[in-house]
């Protein structure tokens, strides 16, 4: 599924349940070598102390390096120091939960909307141009994203956040193509992790999915089918596929309404 033991970096790992390490583990699965990030020196000491189900030997074998990327000059460092590599995959976001994912839409915290905005949207651009330059010979960049169609209880301005990136997936798309650099997203239905648990009303969302997601969705397990479309993504058997944003939500962005009780799961 990917080009093994190419170098595929996957930035906004936090702990062993982010989707950045179950995206690793998936290519490492399929022969791909994997440098992950942490937003922080402190990041990667967190990440090392909740992954108690992994081995020292196991917690020493991983490529960890720090990158902010609101950090111009960071993201630059990183993909001048990581050599060639054949894919970037961005699972990173940021909104203050108390200002911009709320029962009401309305704020006063601008800043804080500015800050969701650049950490959640404008990075991937930033992280998109410096990378580039780590691809001579064309790669690809997968982002992570929500669906931006519909607008969801408490996901207010990351839901603007999501719009916006899925956006700045097309435009990147076109502006990279030429080089044979394809740039796409993931919309995951909601999984349980630290990111998810920040958003107020997570649980009542998860349920709500579950009302209109045409096969089961499992808010933990189904993390590994997310992290496989991401690795087809990044790697060549998705060649030409460019600018697109692939759901794998359990199909509940096409329901029309909830389900009706016979077509529920047994
Ligand atoms: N969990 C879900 O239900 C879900 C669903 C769809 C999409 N997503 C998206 O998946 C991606 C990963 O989220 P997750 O759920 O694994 O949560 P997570 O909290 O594990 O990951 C979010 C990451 O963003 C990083 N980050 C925040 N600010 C940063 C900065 N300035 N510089 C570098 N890194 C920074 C955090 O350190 C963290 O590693 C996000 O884009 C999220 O919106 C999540």
């Amino acid at each position: 599924m990917i080009a093994k033991d190419h170098t595929y970096i996957v930035m906004g790992l936090l702990d062993p349940d982010s989707i950045a390490f179950a995206i690793g583990q998936s290519i490492e699965h399929w022969g791909g070598k994997v440098i992950y990030t942490v937003q922080s020196e402190r990041m990667k000491r967190i990440f090392l102390d909740r992954s108690k189900k992994l081995s020292d030997d196991e917690k020493e074998a991983l490529d960890i390096r720090f990158c902010d990327v609101t950090i111009t000059e960071e993201v630059e460092a990183l993909f001048d120091d990581v050599g060639t590599i054949s894919s970037v995959v961005h699972s990173i976001a940021y909104a203050n939960p108390k200002t911009c994912l709320g029962e009401s839409f309305h704020t006063d915290a601008i800043d804080d909307i500015k800050t969701g905005f650049e950490v959640s949207c404008v990075s991937l651009a930033t992280v998109a141009r410096y990378a580039a330059g780590a691809m001579p010979d064309g790669g690809t960049i997968v982002a992570m994203t929500f669906d931006s169609q519909r607008a969801f209880p408490f996901y207010n301005w990351m839901g603007v956040n999501k719009a916006a990136l899925e956006g700045t997936v097309r435009a990147l798309a076109r502006e990279h193509g030429r080089s044979l650099i394809r740039v796409n997203a993931v919309s995951a239905g909601p999984l349980k992790t630290k990111a998810a648990t920040n958003i107020p009303g997570f649980n009542e969302l998860a349920e709500t999915w579950n009302a209109s997601s045409l096969m089961p969705w499992d808010t933990e397990n189904d993390k590994h089918a997310v992290a496989n479309a991401v690795t087809y993504l990044a790697g060549p058997y998705s060649d030409k596929i460019t600018g697109q944003t692939l759901y794998v939500d359990g199909g509940a962005c096409i329901a029309g309404g909830v389900l009706l009780p016979h077509e529920r799961p047994a």
